[in-house]
């Protein structure tokens, strides 16, 4: 079973998590079924970009990003080479490493 290594952020997850993944599970499924309560406006139906975060390890492991999540992507704050939605990311069988930038794209409007 995969591991996801969640780390810390201010708000949603201080002390960081570690979380045993089930493969072809989303990310962001993962992390909401355990409580680490990442924004997920649109549902995980890749239409917001709340659920961004950036893969630090196991990037490579992972199915690659289609067009509309490449398209919603650029509007993300603080993008990253290894920038995913995490409603589109499946768990696959490497263990990874996520970081839940320090705001979203609702966050970066009100600013
Ligand atoms: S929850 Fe909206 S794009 Fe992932």
């Amino acid at each position: 079973m995969p591991t996801l290594t969640v780390l810390p952020h201010v708000d949603i997850c201080p002390q960081g998590a570690t979380i045993d993944a089930v493969p072809g599970v989303s990310i962001c499924r993962t992390l909401l079924d355990h409580h680490v309560e990442i924004e997920h406006a649109c549902e995980l139906s890749c239409a917001c970009t709340t659920c961004h975060v950036i893969v630090r390890k196991g990037f490579d492991s992972l199915e690659p990003s289609d067009d509309n999540e490449d398209d919603l992507l650029d509007k993300a704050w603080g993008l990253a080479p290894q920038s995913r939605l995490s409603c589109q990311a499946l768990v696959g069988t490497a263990d990874l490493t996520i970081e839940i930038p320090r705001y979203t794209i609702n966050h970066a409007k009100e600013a």
